[in-house]
């Protein structure tokens, strides 16, 4: 794993997402909470894995950390500087030292431009090198990504997917990023090429030093590549941590049943969890108390009302449930969702 400095590069503070959905009248206006008061902390060369269902809100939060979205409330700080509200001047830096990769890579790249005027174009705007040095530079990020500079010439139909993902992280790579968002970058990969892309960005990772939230539903691969997870759900962050703990000593009960699903975890520990059953709830109309109630074996009472639980803190991993857990060991209440009440505070 890439060696990590201690302060944040970016950070997020109670940010909020929304979006008007349609129906409703004056302040009966329904609301879409995509976003809903995440903070989060992404140090200099770690990787984050940002993990949940479809509809969690990933993609949105991804979109307003790099400003690419408003948010409705909260902060986001890059490099130490409110770039929420903040001056242009800061957000003009923030797109100067971050940029992000899609899931489609055909779509991310102008189907008329070659790969190398796609990649020069992006250096030409940020000045990143004298127009003689661009061609050179193009060669350059294309040798880095794995391709080769004979492929400056080709346009994106004329190449394949893992090829056009590589030369959408080149282009990414242009503006020399502290930072990229990789959005389900891999998802419409093949399985070999996934492994490559992977490879391609743990490698760069350690060259370059770079800082990658990483959104993807593949919990085996945000295992793999990830320093730590956060897990989303209904547009809040359920818990996070280093990967290892989260994976292998899950908190809340939404982690431990994603956790659970993944196909090739060790079959001599089976966690205790339930399948997750049913689908979420509407991001518009978000259940009181824990949001995860409906969906959740072990809610009890004080789960389906009032303010959502606390966020218990135990080192660097945190959690939001009002289950209590003993020492290292994960104490799910195995009786079929009724709670021991023992296990409650
Ligand atoms: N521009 C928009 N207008 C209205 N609603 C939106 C908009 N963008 C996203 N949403 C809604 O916000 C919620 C979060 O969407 P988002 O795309 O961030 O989820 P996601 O976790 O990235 O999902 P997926 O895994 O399918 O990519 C969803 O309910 C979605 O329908
Ligand atoms: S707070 Fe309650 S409903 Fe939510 S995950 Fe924990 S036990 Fe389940
Ligand atoms: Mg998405």
């Amino acid at each position: 794993m890439a060696k990590q400095e201690s302060w944040p590069l970016l950070e997020a503070e109670n940010l909020s997402v929304t979006f008007p959905a349609g129906g409703g009248w004056g302040r009966a206006r329904r609301v879409v909470h995509a976003v809903n008061q995440v903070s989060l902390a992404i140090s200099p060369g770690e990787t984050l894995g940002l993990v949940g269902e479809s509809g969690s809100g990933k993609s949105t939060l991804g979109r307003a950390l790099l400003q690419l979205e408003r948010p409705a409330s909260g902060e986001v700080r890059f490099d130490g500087m409110r770039i929420t509200h903040g001056l242009r001047s800061d957000v003009a830096r923030l797109r100067q030292q971050t940029a992000m990769i899609f899931q489609d890579p055909f779509s991310s790249l102008n189907p008329r431009q070659t790969i190398g005027e796609s990649i020069a174009e992006v250096l030409r705007v940020h000045r990143k090198v004298p127009t003689e040095n661009i061609a050179g530079r193009v060669d350059e990020l294309l040798t880095l990504v794995g391709l080769s500079p004979m492929q400056a010439a080709s346009k994106p139909g004329q190449l394949s997917g893992g090829q056009c993902q590589r030369a959408g992280i080149a282009r990414a790579l242009a503006i020399e990023p502290r930072l990229i968002v990789a959005d389900e970058c891999v998802a419409a990969l093949d399985v070999s090429i996934q492994g490559q892309i992977i490879n391609l960005l743990m490698s760069l990772r350690e060259k370059m030093g770079l800082a990658i939230l990483f959104i993807a539903h593949d919990l085996a691969i945000v295992r793999h590549l990830c320093d730590r997870v956060a897990v989303m759900y209904l547009g809040r962050i359920v818990e996070q941590g280093p990967s290892e703990t989260v994976f292998s000593h899950p908190r809340h009960p939404y982690t431990a049943a994603l956790v659970a699903a993944i196909p090739e975890i060790d079959p001599d520990k089976p966690l205790p969890a339930q399948p997750l059953g049913g689908e979420p709830p509407s991001p518009i109309a978000i259940p009181a108390g824990c949001a995860f109630h409906p969906r959740c074996p072990y809610a009890q009472a004080q789960c389906c009302t009032g303010a959502p639980p606390q966020t218990r803190h135990v080192a660097d991993h945190s959690w939001t449930c009002v289950l209590a857990h003993a020492g290292e060991e994960t104490v799910f209440p195995l009786t079929g969702g009724v709670l021991n009440e023992a296990q409650a505070r």
